[in-house]
C-alpha cells in the first residue's frame, strides 16, 4: 500500500517538476545534482529531461532496485554518475547509451549477478568502474570490449568462479584490475592478455591453490601483486616469469611449502615480499640474491629451522624483517645471520625452539653465549658477546648474482657479435672501401 502511495506521489512529483532541480535533489552551479541518501526507490522517466548539461549525477544511497532503460538518455554531457549502495539486481541493456562522455560509473554495493551484453557499448571515455561488492557470477565475454580508455576495474567482492579472458583482452589501458574476494579457484594462463599496462592486480581470498608457469608475463608492468589469503603450495622458477618491475608481492596466508630457489631472480626491482602463515620449512640460500632493493621481508609464522647468513647477505636495503613464530634452531648457523641483523639494527623478534624445555623462547638468550667457529673472523672461535664487541658487521656479500648462467650467456652472445662486426669491418674496408679511394685520386687536385 505505501509502495503504490509512493508511486504516485513520485509520478505526480515528477509531473509538476521544478525547473531547477529534480525531487529531492540539490542542484549546484558546477552542473552536479547531488541526490544520494534520499531513500529514492525509484526515478520516473523523464526525471532528468531537461538537464541535459549535467556534468556529474549522484544517486548513491538509495533504495533503487531497477532503472528505466531511456531515464538517463537525456544527459549526453554526464561526465560521472554514481549509482553505488542502491539495491540493483540487474541493469536495462541500453540504459547507459547515451552517455558517450561518461568517465566515472560507481555501480558497486549493489546485488547486481550479471550486466547485459554491450551495456558499455559507447562509453569510449569511460576510466573507472566499480562493480566491487556484488553478487556477479558470471559475465558476457564482449561487456567491457569497447572501454578502451579504461584504467580501473573493481570486480572485488563478487561470486567469480571463472575468469574468461575475452573480459580483459581489448582493455589495454587497464592499470587497476581488482579480483579480490571472489571464488576463483584457477587462471587460464592467457587470462590477462592485453592487459600490457597493468599496475595493480589484486588476486587475493580467492580458491587459488596453484599459479601456473609464466601466468603475469603478458603484464611486464606490472608494480603490485595481491595473491594472499588463498591456498597457493608452490611458488616455481616461472611462476613470477616476466613480471621485473614487480614492487611488492603479497603470499602471505597460503600453503607454501616449497619456493623454487629462482622463483625471484628476475625481480630485481621488488621491494616488499610477504611470505608469513605459510608453512615454509626451509628457503633455498640463494633465494634472495637478486633482492638489493628489498625493503621489508615478512617470514613469521612459518615452520622454518633456520635462516642462512647467505639468504640475508645480499639484502642491503632490508629494513622491517620478521621472523617470529617460527621453531629457529639456536646453532652457530643461526648465530651467525643473528650478527648480520644485529649489525643492521633489524630486530626480527627470532624465537628459538629449546628441545628440552619444548618451547619457543628469545634468541638472544639462548644465542649469546655460544661459542662458535666462523670463516669471517679468520676461522677464530669466539663467543657471540665477543664478536658482537670486537668485530666489524660481517661483510655484505653482493658480489654473487642470481643470473650467473643468463649473465655467461649474455656474455657469449656479445662476443659474437663483436666478432661478427669486426670481421664485417674487415670485409668492408678490404673489398669495398678500396675502389671508391682510387675514385678519389681521379679528382684533379686543383679542383
Ligand atoms: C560541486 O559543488 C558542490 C557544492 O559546492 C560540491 O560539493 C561538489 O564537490 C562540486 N562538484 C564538483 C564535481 O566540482
Ligand atoms: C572523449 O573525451 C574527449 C576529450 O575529453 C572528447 O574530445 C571526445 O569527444 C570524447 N569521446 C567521446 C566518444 O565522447
Ligand atoms: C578493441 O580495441 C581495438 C583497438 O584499440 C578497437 O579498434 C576496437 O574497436 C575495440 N573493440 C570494440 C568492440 O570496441
Ligand atoms: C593497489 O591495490 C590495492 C587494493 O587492491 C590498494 O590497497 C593499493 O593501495 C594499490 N596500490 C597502488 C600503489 O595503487
Ligand atoms: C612480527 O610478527 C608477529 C607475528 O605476526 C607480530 O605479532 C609482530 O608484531 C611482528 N613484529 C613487527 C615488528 O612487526
Ligand atoms: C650466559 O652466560 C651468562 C654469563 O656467563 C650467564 O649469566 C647466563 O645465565 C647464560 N645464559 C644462558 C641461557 O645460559
Amino acid at each position: 500500500m505505501t509502495i503504490l502511495h509512493w508511486i504516485f506521489f513520485a509520478i505526480y512529483l515528477s509531473s509538476v517538476r521544478a525547473q531547477t532541480c529534480p525531487l529531492k535533489c540539490q542542484c549546484y552551479l558546477n552542473q552536479t545534482t547531488d541526490c544520494s541518501s534520499k531513500r529514492i526507490f525509484i526515478i520516473p522517466p523523464k526525471t532528468f529531461q531537461s538537464y541535459s548539461n549535467l556534468l556529474v549525477l549522484r544517486l548513491e544511497d538509495n533504495r533503487l532496485s531497477s532503472l528505466d532503460s531511456d531515464v538517463f538518455s537525456p544527459l549526453i554531457n554526464l561526465k560521472r554518475l554514481d549509482l553505488d549502495q542502491n539495491i540493483l539486481t540487474s541493469l536495462p541493456g541500453s540504459v547507459f547509451n547515451s552517455l558517450r562522455d561518461l568517465v566515472v560509473l560507481y555501480l558497486n554495493g549493489n546485488s547486481l549477478t550479471t550486466l547485459p551484453s554491450k551495456i558499455f557499448k559507447n562509453l569510449e571515455n569511460l576510466s573507472i568502474i566499480w562493480l566491487h561488492d556484488n553478487r556477479i557470477e558470471t559475465l558476457p565475454s564482449d561487456v567491457f570490449e569497447p572501454l578502451i580508455n579504461l584504467k580501473t576495474l573493481s570486480l572485488r567482492n563478487n561470486k567469480i568462479k571463472n575468469l574468461d579472458y575475452n573480459w580483459f583482452k581489448n582493455l589495454s589501458n587497464l592499470e587497476f584490475l581488482a579480483l579480490a574476494g571472489n571464488q576463483i579457484p584457477n587462471i587460464p594462463r592467457n587470462t590477462f592478455a592485453g592487459l600490457g599496462n597493468l599496475k595493480n592486480l589484486s588476486l587475493n581470498g580467492n580458491q587459488l591453490t596453484s599459479i601456473q608457469d609464466q601466468t603475469f608475463s603478458y603484464t611486464p608492468k606490472l608494480e603490485f601483486l595481491w595473491l594472499y589469503d588463498n591456498k597457493i603450495e608452490e611458488i616455481g622458477d616461472n611462476t613470477l616469469y616476466g613480471v621485473s618491475f614487480l614492487r611488492s608481492i603479497s603470499l602471505h596466508n597460503n600453503k607454501i611449502k616449497k619456493i623454487s630457489s629462482r622463483a625471484f631472480c628476475s625481480l630485481t626491482n621488488l621491494e616488499q615480499l610477504y611470505l608469513d602463515g605459510n608453512m615454509l620449512v626451509t628457503l633455498d640460500a640463494t633465494l634472495l640474491l637478486s633482492q638489493r632493493r628489498l625493503r621489508m621481508l615478512e617470514l613469521q609464522d612459518n615452520k622454518l629451522n633456520t635462516i642462512s647468513p647467505d639468504l640475508l647477505t645480499p639484502l642491503i636495503s632490508l629494513r622491517t624483517f620478521n621472523i617470529s613464530g617460527n621453531p629457529l634452531i639456536c646453532d652457530c648457523k643461526l648465530w651467525e645471520s643473528w650478527l648480520w641483523w644485529n649489525a643492521h639494527f633489524l630486530d626480527p623478534e627470532a624465537k628459538c625452539f629449546n628441545p628440552e624445555t619444548k618451547i619457543l623462547g628469545n634468541a638472544r638468550d639462548q644465542l649469546v653465549n655460544l661459542t662458535c667457529t666462523i670463516e669471517q673472523y679468520n676461522n677464530q672461535v669466539v663467543t657471540a658477546s665477543q664478536a658482537l664487541i670486537t668485530a666489524a658487521p660481517l661483510k655484505d656479500k653482493i658480489e654473487k648474482t642470481c643470473d650467473a648462467k643468463q649473465l655467461a650467456a649474455g656474455c657469449i652472445v656479445l662476443l659474437v657479435i663483436i666478432v661478427v662486426m669486426m670481421v664485417g669491418f674487415f670485409v668492408y674496408i678490404k673489398f669495398y672501401r678500396v675502389p671508391k679511394s682510387s675514385h678519389e685520386m681521379l679528382v684533379p687536385l686543383d679542383a
